[in-house]
């Protein structure tokens, strides 16, 4: 009795790790990109394309670090002001998504916004 419940719990381990890796490395061949960031909080869900705005739009890592983003992916989700209201103020994303740095926020809400399917259709297999 004791050894199925050993066995059984190796085993969840075992599937949970499985799909932690497989998610993970999925991201990277999907868009062949692991520098995307999905936020899931507080809405279903955002992308933002780290690499692209590190890489292909110029921006240099100090004037996101540690001004606006610490270094380290989901981090800023915890806090109660990622939303709008702090955007439309210049905060976070709204820093340079004011229609002049970057596109504005009040429209084209899907360059962001991926929604649920978005989300799904990333971390498929
Ligand atoms: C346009 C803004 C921006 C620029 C430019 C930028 N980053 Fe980031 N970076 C972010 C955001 C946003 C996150 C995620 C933070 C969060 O979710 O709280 C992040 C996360 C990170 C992380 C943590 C990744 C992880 O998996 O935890 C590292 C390391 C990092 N950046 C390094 C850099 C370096 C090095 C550069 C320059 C080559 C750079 N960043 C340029 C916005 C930027
Ligand atoms: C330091 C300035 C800066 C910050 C901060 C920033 N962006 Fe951008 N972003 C840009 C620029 C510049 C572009 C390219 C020009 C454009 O399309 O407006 C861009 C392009 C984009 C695009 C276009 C498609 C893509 O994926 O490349 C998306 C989506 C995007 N940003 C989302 C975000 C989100 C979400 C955040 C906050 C987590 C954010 N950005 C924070 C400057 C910034
Ligand atoms: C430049 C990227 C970007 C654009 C464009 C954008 N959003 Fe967002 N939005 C975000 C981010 C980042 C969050 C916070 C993270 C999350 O909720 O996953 C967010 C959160 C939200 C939320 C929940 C928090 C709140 O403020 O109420 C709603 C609702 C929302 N967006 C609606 C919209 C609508 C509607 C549009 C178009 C008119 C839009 N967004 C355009 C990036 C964007």
């Amino acid at each position: 009795m004791k050894k199925l419940k050993i066995l059984l719990l190796t085993l969840m381990l075992l599937t949970g790790l499985y799909f932690l890796l497989t998610t993970k490395s999925s991201l990277a061949e999907q868009g062949g990109n692991e520098d995307l960031i999905i936020y899931t909080k507080p809405v279903k869900a955002v992308s933002f394309n780290h690499k692209a705005h590190s890489e292909d739009y110029g921006i240099s890592c100090n004037i996101c670090h540690d001004k606006i983003f610490q270094m380290e992916a989901l981090n800023v989700e915890k806090k109660d002001d990622f939303n709008h209201k702090s955007f439309s103020k210049g905060k976070y994303c709204g820093v340079c998504h004011d229609g002049k740095k970057g596109f504005a926020m009040d429209r084209q809400c899907t360059r962001c916004h991926i929604g649920v399917k978005g989300l799904n259709k990333i971390s498929k297999r």
